[in-house]
């Protein structure tokens, strides 16, 4: 079934020179870019944008790190969207991804893990929404 999903290149992976390398692994898993910006969240957007995380020890230090430098936002569409680029992001822990996926090859650590990707239909529909309108996202 063809799905969206929400794909950040988070601030370590910008700042790190990799947007190219993220977006070549992605074009070439027949995932489409259908919308794509590089912005900066404040802390308060990047809280808004984990609220699911709210209360893990993790939270602030996440929201820290999300707002600290520019992102690569990106509505990805393909045959199972979703779970083709959870496969391709690997782990969230670098240490336990797959050979091959994104986060083993370029994750430095478990936060600076260099890509985000939605983990559900739902997720997808709200983080989408989060970054994009309608009129951003290209029907082609
Ligand atoms: P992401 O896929 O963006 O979803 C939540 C993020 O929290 C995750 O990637 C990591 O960057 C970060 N994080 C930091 N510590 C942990 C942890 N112990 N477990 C899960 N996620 C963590």
């Amino acid at each position: 079934m063809k799905e969206q999903t929400l794909a950040i290149i988070k601030p370590d992976g910008v700042a790190r020179k990799l947007i190219g390398a993220v977006i070549s692994k992605m074009e070439t898993q027949g995932l489409t870019i259908k919308a794509m910006k590089l912005i900066r969240m404040t802390k308060e957007q990047a809280k808004g944008f984990y609220k699911v995380h709210e209360g893990k020890p993790f939270f602030e230090s996440l929201t820290d790190f999300m707002s600290s430098g520019p992102c690569v936002v990106m509505v990805l569409e393909g045959e199972d969207a979703i779970s083709r680029y959870r496969k391709l992001m690997g782990a969230t822990d670098y240490r336990k991804a797959e050979p091959g996926t994104i986060r083993r090859e370029y994750a430095t650590d478990i936060e600076k893990n260099v890509v985000h990707g939605s983990d559900s239909p739902e997720s997808a529909a709200f983080e989408i929404g989060y970054f994009f309108n309608a009129l951003e996202i290209v029907t082609y």
